[in-house]
């Protein structure tokens, strides 16, 4: 049985001697041409002329597309259609897409993109939450939970303290970017599609709109990704539908893949969060009124952004139980490319805000943050803002085993030993909760499908609605159809995610997909089993390439879908009621750093995670999920800052300027444990779900910093909260750190 161990990624050797095909690996059609994208240099402005006409000189151009070109609706977008696929009259960030210039290879089209002549009339942009504040840019609705009574809440309160905090966006950076190769198959408006993204069937969807044909006339193919991470959730379908309707035009196959600062500058990232907060608590730190308000980026179009203020809300009181609570939040209409869904899905944005208020109540009481944290966690039967009860609580316990693996007690006092012993620079430490939901919170996506070949010769061909982007999903369904059939895995193959397979499928997102495909798969097996069952019976000693072939023989399907919907979802806003979660994926992880206080620079010393993710289905994936997802935790709370000019313009395009975590960023000692005894009866195989949920914990580095920070102003007895924002960049360490040095 291969379930539960610890099985090596299927394609890790293939993806580590560059084996592995990617999109941009497929060969080259014959008569196929490169694409190059026009984008707008100005965040706002109308466009008053388009003069490409310098283009047709340059050599290998075959033509532009724009607005014109369009053959069905230039109206799309995955949730609200507030976009175009072409802009004609206005845009409305920089890097929106105006037109293209195909030529015959990748070269010709990106000189003569260069070519094209856009004239605008500008228009003020509004890039900054702060500024959409000002002028009352707001995207509907605007969202609230509220439980409990919040003016009781306050008044039982010993202290009542204010603060906020802004927390910086994130560029994906997946190794791989944005590709789209699209091949016109030459009749009935059928065309065929290779694209790195995490929704095949929002691809198709969008293609099929924009190219104003029925959806059965577009297949869209998904071998792997090179990372998604959220990033080709949605923002992938923009580039495949002006790819798709330039093949159209010329009917050749056509490809695209941006380059790296393409890619950064137009299909967005993590969504900025402006949180204000205002909490209520007792003298012994418990919190009993929490009022809290947040503020997104959204960007120049809705995309997934409702539904990751909704996980932000969900996740505003973390792993605590505060009884009078209220919770708000604002979507930020600004000119900025769209942003979209980030391994968290607003998820540690929400936390990271909660985070910053225990703080300052540990701060104002001048207790231990380790202690007030502790005295406020869930425990079993309590309930959520959302009014769902929380069970199976296992918090407490990866609480207690981290303290003791990191060796919390003697680290304190070592730290201490340390700072006073030190002046310029400053040890810190912190430990802190999660609580991730798992589900879709938009309740229909929380479906999938699978599709089951058996072969004559015993092997299986097995496909479900999921993508692999590198998180070992593959790897994981095969696993679980090797158990449920009883045959090895080597006989059981996935070759690719594709919408002519499994239709309608979710995309890969929410880090359900191994529950949701899981149970999928498992139906499937189950119908194909039943079917062989009669030659099983007949022929006990026989094996499976037998039971097979008599099967076949005896003119039975070898074929069969699978289904799965999770039961019991269905939250409302207007009752806060109904389970907006399946349950939730727990954690708990302690870091230590140094500061250099007078050049803000800082080492991550050690980071001690302690993980339930249930019975593991295969633990060597699920380790390398929480240690990539704390990393990439790590860079969102410490290191990347994107930076824009007041006109909207992106400046960080590259690694050379945004600075993602390298090898000398992972802490110098790192260990991360799967919680032991801790099954999960709501998903396959008593499993969780792992994906995204461990890259809060990463804030248990920025809580570090921020200790080491609070030790440095103690010296001069400010002793009181102040504000960090995020990223704890080398300004931000040495400015706060020298508030006091100043005045001094
Ligand atoms: N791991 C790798 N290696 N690459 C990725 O792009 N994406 C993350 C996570 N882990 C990602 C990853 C995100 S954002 C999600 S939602 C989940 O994987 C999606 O896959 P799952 O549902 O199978 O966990
Ligand atoms: Mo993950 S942000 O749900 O793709």
């Amino acid at each position: 049985d291969v379930v539960g161990r610890p099985i090596m990624h299927l394609a890790a050797m293939k993806q580590a001697t560059g084996e592995a095909v990617y999109c941009d690996d497929l060969p080259l059609y014959e008569n196929e041409l490169y694409l190059s994208l026009i984008t707008s240099s100005k965040a706002h402005a109308n466009i008053t002329s388009i003069d490409s006409s310098a283009v047709q000189s340059f050599p290998g151009v075959v033509s532009c597309v724009f607005a014109a070109d369009v053959p069905g609706s230039n109206i799309t977008g995955v949730i609200e259609s507030d976009e175009t696929v072409l802009a004609d009259r206005q845009v409305t960030c920089v890097g929106h897409i105006i037109g293209a210039v195909v030529a015959d290879t990748q070269l010709h089209a990106q000189r003569a993109a260069k070519a094209v002549k856009i004239q605008y009339e500008e228009l003020e942009p509004i890039v900054t939450i702060q500024e959409a504040i000002a002028a009352k840019s707001f995207y509907q609705p605007t969202r609230t939970i509220q439980k409990g009574d919040l003016e009781a809440g306050f008044k039982q309160a010993d202290h009542i303290l204010e603060g906020e905090i802004h927390i910086g966006g994130q560029e994906h950076f997946y190794l791989e970017t944005n590709v789209t190769l699209a091949v016109p198959r030459g009749e009935d408006g059928e065309m065929e599609l290779f694209v790195s993204t995490q929704s095949a069937t929002k691809t198709q969807t969008l293609v099929a709109k924009a190219l104003g044909v029925p959806a059965n006339r577009v297949v869209v193919r998904v071998k792997r990704m090179g990372g998604g991470f959220g990033g080709k959730e949605s923002r992938t379908t923009v580039l495949s539908s002006v790819v798709a309707v330039a093949a159209n035009k010329l009917k050749r196959p056509v490809r695209c893949m941006l380059d790296r600062d393409e890619d950064m500058l137009i299909t967005g990232g993590r969504h900025p969060f402006y949180g204000k907060y205002k909490v209520g608590f007792l003298n012994s730190g418990k919190v009993v009124a929490l009022d809290v308000s947040y503020y997104s980026n959204v960007g120049n179009s809705m995309d997934l952004s409702l539904s990751i203020m909704d996980r932000a809300l969900f996740h505003m009181e973390n792993s605590y139980s505060v009884v009078n609570i209220r919770g708000q939040g604002f979507l930020c209409r600004t000119n900025l490319p769209s942003n979209t869904a980030f391994r968290g899905f607003g998820g540690p944005q929400g936390m990271m805000v909660a985070e910053s208020w225990m703080t300052d109540v540990a701060l104002t009481l001048g207790k231990p943050a380790e202690e007030v944290r502790r005295l406020n966690l869930y425990e079993e039967g309590e309930s959520t803002p959302y009014n769902q009860i929380v069970d199976n609580v296992t918090l407490d316990r990866c609480w207690d085993e981290c303290l003791s693996r990191s060796g919390y007690h003697r680290r304190r006092a070592a730290v201490e030993l340390y700072n006073r012993q030190n002046r310029w620079t400053k040890r810190g430490l912190a430990i802190i909760p999660t609580k991730f939901g798992i589900s879709f919170t938009a309740v229909f996506l929380n479906q999938a499908g699978a599709l089951i070949h058996i072969y004559t010769d015993g092997s299986v061909l097995l496909t479900h609605g999921g993508t692999e982007m590198g998180q070992g999903l593959h790897t994981k369904m095969v696993q679980v159809a090797s158990r449920v059939l009883g045959i090895p895995f080597s006989k059981i193959h996935i070759s690719e995610t594709s919408t002519n397979t499994v239709p309608n499928t979710s995309p890969t997102a929410a880090s359900a997909s191994s529950d949701l495909n899981g149970a999928a798969v498992k139906n499937a097996c189950e119908v194909l089993l039943k079917r062989l069952k009669p030659y099983k019976t007949k022929n006990p000693k026989g094996s499976w390439e037998e039971w097979v072939k008599a099967a076949y023989l005896d003119r039975v399907n070898l074929s069969a879908n699978g289904f799965y919907r999770t039961p019991d979802l269905g939250y409302d806003f207007k009752s806060n009621s109904g389970r907006a979660f399946h349950y939730f994926t727990y954690g708990v992880a302690c870091s230590e750093v140094e500061i250099d206080c007078l050049t803000g620079a800082h080492k991550n010393l050690s980071s001690t995670i302690v993980m339930d993710v249930g019975h593991s289905l295969n633990p060597a994936i699920d380790i390398g999920q929480v240690e990539g997802a704390f990393m990439q935790g790590l860079g969102l709370f410490t290191l990347e800052e994107l930076h824009y000019s007041p006109r909207g313009v992106l400046l960080t395009r590259g690694p050379g300027s945004y600075k993602i975590p390298a090898f000398g960023d992972i802490p110098t000692e790192m260990t991360v444990s799967l919680l032991r005894d801790a099954p999960n009866h709501k998903a396959i195989f008593a499993s969780k779900a792992v994906g995204e949920p461990p890259l809060f914990l990463a804030s248990s580095v920025f809580y570090a910093i921020k200790d080491a920070i609070m030790a440095a102003r103690a010296e001069s007895g400010m002793s009181g909260p102040f504000r960090l924002d995020s990223p704890a960049s080398a300004e931000r360490i040495r400015n706060t750190c020298s508030d006091h040095f100043t005045k001094l």
